[in-house]
């Protein structure tokens, strides 16, 4: 490999022009994209303009000749597919989350990067904050002792994506919770230390999208045709006995949108997002906030040189694939959950 990587990007809408196309200009001196591809070639030309004459096709299978690696910013439906051709080529693959539509999928990716020795990363990006870095530095230094309960909201008032194809079962696999609940399952496993979860209980709701003229902030919604789950909640029970209490909407009648993970240990806790730190010392009750943190507000660009350093051999991930396993079996055992009315045993 020379100096730099070159990288193809494989689906060039809104999270490869949002996330990784800016991301991937600040970090020139160590890359090259070298092949852009949609299977939309006017999306693929658009955004081919941002690099130097980089090779532009529709066909995914055409990328991996001109690069070292890709990143997969296509609807979930193709992350699998992709993502196994690519590593089977020899390529690494950065995938945009969540890993795959099912954990049988997430698997089969895993075992394509192990076979070929090559990096998989998933761009679970909330790991990436500098909140969830530093509240995962305290958390390693003991400052909460062991975690035990977990907590997580990702909740949005009325906030369907209305573009795009978010709302597609077939293309995504389901709604709030494959879309934005997963940041939240795999920030709140992470920060209890990776456990392997055993069981999972949950239900699903999309009464609000699915009633007609329902408001919606981000765009219109076909109530008519909603088949996605607009509001998820959850437990998770782990093989450490820890376990994770969770919520997640894209539509839910709550005042505010919030974004929450706290992290209960033996001796403190964590609270994000913004990280404070709660323990009892010294016969005393004590919260502590940050002043200052490190980190970019860009949790794209930590994302990126952490794959990049990984493809060079210098770094591990911060985002192993067998953890992004572990999150698609709770997703599936959510929606199993759901379905059958009973928990499930992973
Ligand atoms: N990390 C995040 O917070 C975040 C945010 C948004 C989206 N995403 C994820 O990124 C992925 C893409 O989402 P998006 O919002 O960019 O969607 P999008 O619809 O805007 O873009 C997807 C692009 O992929 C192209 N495409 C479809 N099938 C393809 C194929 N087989 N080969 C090549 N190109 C193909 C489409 O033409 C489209 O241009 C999804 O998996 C989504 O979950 C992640």
């Amino acid at each position: 490999m020379e100096d730099y990587i070159r990288i193809g990007i494989i689906g060039a809408g809104g999270i490869a022009r949002g996330r990784h196309i800016p991301v991937l200009k600040e970090l020139e001196a160590q890359v090259e994209v070298t092949a852009v591809c949609d299977v939309n070639i006017e999306t693929a030309k658009q955004a081919a303009v941002e690099f130097s004459h980089p090779f532009v096709t529709s066909e995914y299978a055409e990328v991996f000749s001109r690069v070292d690696a890709v990143v997969i910013c296509t609807p979930n439906k193709f992350h699998a597919e992709i993502a196994i051709a690519a590593l089977e080529a020899g390529k690494h693959v950065m995938c945009e989350k969540p890993m795959s539509m099912t954990a049988g999928e997430a698997q089969a990716m895993t075992a394509a990067a192990s076979k070929s020795n090559k990096t998989l990363m998933i761009a679970y990006h909330y790991r990436a904050m500098k909140e969830s870095q530093a509240a995962k530095k305290l958390i390693d230094a003991g400052e909460i002792g062991t975690p035990m309960v977990a907590r997580a909201q990702a909740l949005r008032r009325r906030k369907v994506p209305g573009w795009g194809v978010f709302t597609n079962k077939e293309l995504q696999g389901g709604g709030s919770l494959i879309d934005f609940g997963c940041h939240f399952l795999d920030l709140a496993v992470w920060l209890l230390g990776s456990p392997k979860p055993v069981e999972v209980s949950g239900n699903t709701y999309n009464q609000l999208s699915s009633m007609p003229g329902q408001i919606n902030q981000w765009g219109r919604v076909d109530n008519e045709s909603f088949e996605v789950d607009d509001h998820v909640t959850g437990y998770v029970r782990f093989d450490n006995g820890a376990t994770l209490l969770f919520e997640t909407s894209w539509a839910a009648n709550v005042k505010d949108d919030k974004e929450y993970c706290s992290i209960s240990g033996d001796t403190g806790g964590v609270d994000l997002f913004p990280l404070e730190v709660n323990q009892a010392k010294h016969g005393m009750l004590m919260d502590s906030t940050m002043n200052w943190l490190p980190g970019e507000e860009e949790p794209g660009l930590l994302q990126m040189q952490n794959f990049l350093d990984a493809v060079r051999g210098e770094a591990e991930l911060i985002v192993k694939p067998e953890e992004a396993v572990r999150i698609q079996q709770i997703i599936d055992g959510l929606y199993e959950s759901a379905e059958t009315g009973r928990s499930v045993q992973l």
